[in-house]
């Protein structure tokens, strides 16, 4: 088992998959949301030279930002960028119910994001999942949370952190939000310790640290990547037809047959076993 401290010092790489990454225990807390609503998205509230700028409606997230400063300083972490995320109220999104890590991305080199969270009730669940990404699955082509979505199953082992506590992840910990009935009040903080900015429209302005994000980081990259064991399925599939192809050739001489039949047994067993998880 590797742990965030460690990893935080490695560029971002599919090889630290291979472990049960687990969310580290930073402690007990109790919060005070406002009684009404409050959904904001990545909020940018620190960056580089320049102070801690917290709105004031989300004030009551202090004691948790407090925490989660003291632990990054604990691991030795450093990074220029702070965002915070505050889910308060009726939950309506299902898009966390389904297993992801936050902050993958190998578009460009940089090192792992730190994020802490904690949750009123019903908290997050992980997956010790040790995952070996194949030698073919390029993370700037493939959609790593459908490659989650496929290999983790009922054979997986999976544990739930507590709630009204804070927990330090990084994009190493697969995690989703356990299936909550639509309409139940919970509340969810998250901060968001990066190297890079976000340039994402999609994030909450901060008045007192204004930015000019312009990109939407769903329609320009995550919803372009295609799924790995479709993307195989399909490569497999033409290798099987252009070896069943090669093999009506009258002119094949008996040790041609041999060897592409062995590889035509290989191919079917592979596409057998990617039928199943593609059904
Ligand atoms: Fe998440």
């Amino acid at each position: 088992m590797s742990r965030i401290k460690e990893r935080g010092l490695r560029a971002l790489n599919l090889k630290d998959y291979n472990s049960e990454n687990i969310p580290e225990y930073i402690g007990q807390l109790k919060l005070t949301p406002p009684s009404e609503r409050q959904y904001v998205l990545r909020i940018l509230i620190k960056r580089p030279f320049e102070d801690l700028q917290v709105p004031k409606d989300l004030k009551w997230c202090q004691p948790m930002i407090d925490m989660a400063l003291k632990a990054q300083e604990l691991y030795g972490l450093r990074q220029p960028f702070l965002y915070l995320t505050v889910r308060h109220g009726k939950v309506t999104s299902t898009t966390d119910d389904v297993w992801h890590v936050d902050g993958f991305s190998q578009t460009i080199t940089h090192l792992p994001e730190q994020n802490y969270i904690w949750c009123s009730h019903t908290p997050t669940e992980v997956a010790l999942k040790p995952i070996n990404f194949p030698l073919d699955f390029d993370s700037n082509r493939h959609n790593i949370h459908d490659f989650f979505d496929k290999v983790i199953n009922d054979q997986t082992k999976i544990i739930t952190v507590d709630s009204e506590t804070v927990y330090a992840m990084d994009p190493y910990v697969i995690h989703r939000r356990p299936k909550i009935e639509s309409g139940t009040v919970r509340t969810f903080v998250r901060l968001s310790f990066t190297p890079i900015e976000i340039n994402d429209l999609n994030n909450t302005f901060n008045p007192q640290m204004p930015t000019n994000y312009k990109r939407d980081g769903r329609v320009d990259f995550r919803n372009k990547l295609i799924s790995y064991h479709e993307d195989r399925y399909f490569l497999l599939n033409n290798m099987f037809n252009f070896i069943t192809k090669n093999l009506e050739n009258p002119n094949i001489t008996p040790i041609e047959i041999d060897y592409l039949t062995s590889h035509l047994n290989l191919i079917l067993e592979e596409l057998e076993e990617l039928e199943t998880l593609l059904s």
